[in-house]
C-alpha cells in the first residue's frame, strides 16, 4: 500500500489532492458522480459577505490548453453557506476536511467572513483569496502590494479559528516580497497560483468575447508558470504550499510537488473530466513507483516541522 498522507497546519490529509476553489462549487453536483470521501480535502467556492450574482455573460471562453473565466466570485453569500452548504457537507462527508475560500470588497468584509466561517465545525482552514482578477474591488488590489497583503492577512489571522493560507496572484512582477510579507503577517501557508489575466477578441465583431473584457487564464497553459512561482516562493519560505495551475495528471501533481508544493489543487481539469480528481489519486501510487517510492514523504516534500 502506498502512503499518500500529508499533514499541513489544520489539515490531516489522507492524500494530497483537492479540487480548487470555483471549479467544484460546494461539492453537491460532483457528489452525484463519486464519493467525495476519496478526496484529500475540498476547497469550496469563494464566500463573500453578501450573495453575488457574478459578472455578466459571456464569462467563460475556451483557449488552447485552457480556459478564460470572468465569473466574478458568484456565490450565495456567507449566511447560505453557513446554513446550507457547510451543513450539507458535514452531513454527507463528516470526515472530509474543508478549506473555505474567502473574498471581499474591503478588509472589513474579509475579516467578517473569516471570523464567521472559521467557526463552522467542518472548516479546517481558510484560503484567503487576494488574487481574483475578475472583480473591481478586493481582488488584486490586496494581492499585488506586500503592504496591503500583509495588513489584510494579519487582520484575518487575528479573528480566524483555523489556519489561514493566502492565495497569491501570478499577476505580479516579483511574488517573493508579497510571500515574505504574508508570512510575517502570520499566514500558515500559501496557495499558488490563481489565474493569469488574459483576453480574447472575436474577429467578427472586433469586440472582446468576455463581457468583462478580460478574464483569468487557467488549465494546462499555466502549469509552467505555476511551477516557476511555487519554486520561487519555496526558495524564500518554508511554509506549506498548496500548489495548483494546470494539473490534470499524477505526473503533473508530482512535478508541482518537486517544485515545492506540499499538496495539490485541481481546477480546470474537473470541467473536461468530472472524474479528474479520483483518477489522479488512483494513479499516484504507480507514478511514485516509477521512482521506487511507496510513500509521498520520501518524494522529498518539505514536511511540516522537519524541514530546515
Ligand atoms: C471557473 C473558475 C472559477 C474560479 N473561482 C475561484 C474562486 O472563487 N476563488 C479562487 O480563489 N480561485 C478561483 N479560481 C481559480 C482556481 O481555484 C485555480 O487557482 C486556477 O484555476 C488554477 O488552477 P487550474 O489551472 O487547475 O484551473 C477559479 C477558476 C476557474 C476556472
Amino acid at each position: 500500500m502506498t502512503d499518500l498522507a500529508v499533514t499541513l497546519p489544520g489539515l490531516a490529509l489522507k492524500n494530497p489532492i483537492m479540487p480548487a476553489s470555483g471549479c467544484f462549487g460546494f461539492g453537491q453536483e460532483y457528489g452525484r458522480y463519486y464519493d467525495l470521501n476519496e478526496l484529500g480535502a475540498i476547497i469550496i467556492k469563494a464566500a463573500t459577505k453578501e450573495p453575488r450574482l457574478g459578472n455578466a455573460t459571456p464569462r467563460v471562453a475556451e483557449t488552447p490548453s485552457g480556459m478564460l473565466n470572468a465569473i466574478g466570485l458568484q456565490n450565495p453569500g456567507i449566511e447560505v453557506i453557513m446554513q446550507e452548504k457547510l451543513p450539507w457537507l458535514a452531513e454527507h462527508y463528516p470526515e472530509l476536511p474543508i478549506i473555505s475560500n474567502v473574498a471581499g470588497n474591503t478588509e472589513a468584509d474579509y475579516v467578517a467572513v473569516c471570523e464567521q466561517i472559521s467557526q463552522a465545525p467542518n472548516v479546517h482552514a481558510i484560503e484567503l483569496n487576494i488574487s481574483c482578477p475578475n472583480v473591481a474591488h478586493g481582488g488584486l488590489e490586496f494581492g499585488t502590494s506586500p503592504e496591503a497583503a500583509a495588513t489584510l492577512t494579519k487582520a484575518c489571522v487575528a479573528v480566524s479559528q483555523v489556519p489561514v493560507y493566502v492565495k497569491l496572484s501570478p499577476n505580479v512582477t516579483d511574488i517573493r516580497p508579497i510571500a515574505q510579507a504574508v508570512e510575517a503577517a502570520g499566514a500558515a501557508g500559501f496557495s499558488l497560483i490563481n489565474t493569469l489575466v488574459g483576453m480574447r477578441i472575436d474577429p467578427k465583431t472586433r469586440q472582446p468575447i468576455l463581457a468583462n473584457q478580460t478574464g483569468g487564464l487557467s488549465g494546462p497553459a499555466i502549469k509552467t508558470v505555476a511551477i516557476r512561482l511555487i519554486h520561487q516562493v519555496r526558495s524564500i519560505s518554508k511554509l506549506p504550499i498548496i500548489g495548483m495551475g494546470g494539473v490534470s495528471t499524477a505526473a503533473d501533481a508530482l512535478e508541482l510537488m518537486a517544485a515545492g508544493a506540499n499538496a495539490i489543487a485541481v481546477g480546470t481539469a474537473n470541467f473536461s473530466d468530472p472524474f479528474a480528481c479520483p483518477k489522479l489519486i488512483a494513479a499516484l501510487p504507480d507514478e511514485l513507483a516509477k521512482y521506487q517510492l511507496t510513500d509521498l514523504k520520501s518524494f522529498g516534500l518539505p514536511q511540516e516541522g522537519t524541514h530546515d
